[in-house]
């Protein structure tokens, strides 16, 4: 297959572009290159078109000759969204609707890269299946919910070839440090304060990113249009305890760790049914514990990869997010 790899540049988009180069197929890469995406993210050679899936022209001239797109581009950090949410509008509902358009007026294969949190809070137990209410609490899941509700009406007006993948909490290398596993290993190496936000209680589903891309594979090549399938780890741990082995692999010292405001609008749980992509054939095949050794180990091998991230733009969003919070801290 020849593939348009949206947002390829980024975390699991260029995991998964060496996935399928691996696996023998032809990679074309469209990315806009926002502060996340990293062009040292993707191997020497592959076809990299710098540009915005919301521009048409962009999507047709990358797209030419392809059999199928998978798109990853977002706007992808929650606390962003918070701080400012604007982009994540343009990119998440108008770049899957154009993206959409192309698949419309081509006839090729989309496979759209979505996420749990569409689906909210899930504080009280259980697992979100594909036919669950969207019900998202910030502006980063409700922009994504936005573009996820385009590709069932496409299918359904114009018998596109769209499938949706929504993937749990991923975690791995190459991870831009604002989330949460690469912050605090990369702050813990340093011996910064991590930042646990409210009481470290809330829950996630960790998938590693090798295991988030092999189901994306499977939906693209075994997928049905119109169909949602589910892509979680079924690891579920509290940040606390991920922070608190964070530290042990790194071995920096309890006191680093601190309790920060919370999130506004905070999901306390994520929790995916899985069931329809275990019926394809998927299961993951990283424990948690392993891949998280593994990822640690990974950022303290790879200074250079995120010390020169760790700059600019980096320290003045980072400004932005904890200067306040961290005055406010508490120990945790
Ligand atoms: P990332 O921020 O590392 O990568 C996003 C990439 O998209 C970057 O390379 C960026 O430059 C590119 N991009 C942004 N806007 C663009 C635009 N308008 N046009 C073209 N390129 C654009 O994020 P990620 O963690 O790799 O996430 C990839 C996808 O997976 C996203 O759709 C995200 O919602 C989804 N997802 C992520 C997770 C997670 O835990 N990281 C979990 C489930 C689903
Ligand atoms: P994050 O990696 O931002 O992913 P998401 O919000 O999309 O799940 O955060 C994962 C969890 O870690 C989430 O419950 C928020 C928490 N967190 C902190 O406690 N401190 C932090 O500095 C960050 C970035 C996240």
């Amino acid at each position: 297959m020849k593939l348009l790899v949206t947002g390829g540049a980024g975390f699991i988009g260029s995991h998964f572009v060496k996935r399928m180069l691996r696996g023998g197929d032809e990679i074309v890469v469209l990315d806009k290159l926002t502060y996340s995406g990293n062009r040292a993210n993707l191997p020497p050679g592959v076809e990299l078109h710098v540009g915005d899936i919301a521009e048409p022209s962009h999507v047709s001239r990358a797209a030419h000759g392809c059999d199928a797109i998978v798109n990853f581009a977002a706007e992808t950090h929650v606390d962003r969204s918070i701080l400012a949410a604007e982009d994540f509008g343009r990119t998440e509902f108008r770049g899957t609707q154009v993206l959409l358009e192309h698949v419309r007026a081509t006839g090729i294969r989309l496979v759209h890269v979505s996420t749990d949190e569409v689906y909210g809070d899930l504080e009280a137990g259980g697992a979100a299946t594909e036919n669950d209410r969207l019900h998202p609490s910030s502006p980063y899941s409700a922009a994504k919910a936005a573009g996820d509700l385009l590709v069932p009406a496409y299918v359904r007006t114009f018998e596109v070839n769209a499938s949706i993948t929504r993937g749990s909490n991923t975690y791995g290398a190459n991870q831009y440090p604002e989330k949460f596993i690469p912050l605090f290993a990369t702050n813990a190496l340093d011996r910064e304060p991590l930042p646990l936000y409210g009481d470290g209680r809330q829950v996630r589903d960790w998938l590693h990113a090798d295991d988030h891309c092999a189901g994306i594979e499977l939906v693209l090549r075994k997928g049905a249009a119109g169909e949602v399938y589910n892509v979680g780890g079924g690891d579920e741990h509290e940040n606390i305890e991920v922070a608190e082995r964070i530290l042990e692999l790194t071995g920096a010292p309890r006191s680093l760790l601190c309790s920060v405001p919370d999130r506004p609008g905070h999901d306390r749980r994520y929790a995916l049914d899985t069931t329809k992509l275990r019926a394809l054939g998927w299961a993951p095949a990283h424990a948690f514990e392993d891949g998280l050794r593994e990822t640690v180990a990974w950022y303290r091998d790879n200074r250079a990869w995120w010390e020169p991230i760790k700059s600019g733009e980096y320290r003045d969003y980072y400004e932005r997010q904890y200067a306040e919070r961290l005055a406010n801290a508490t120990p945790a």
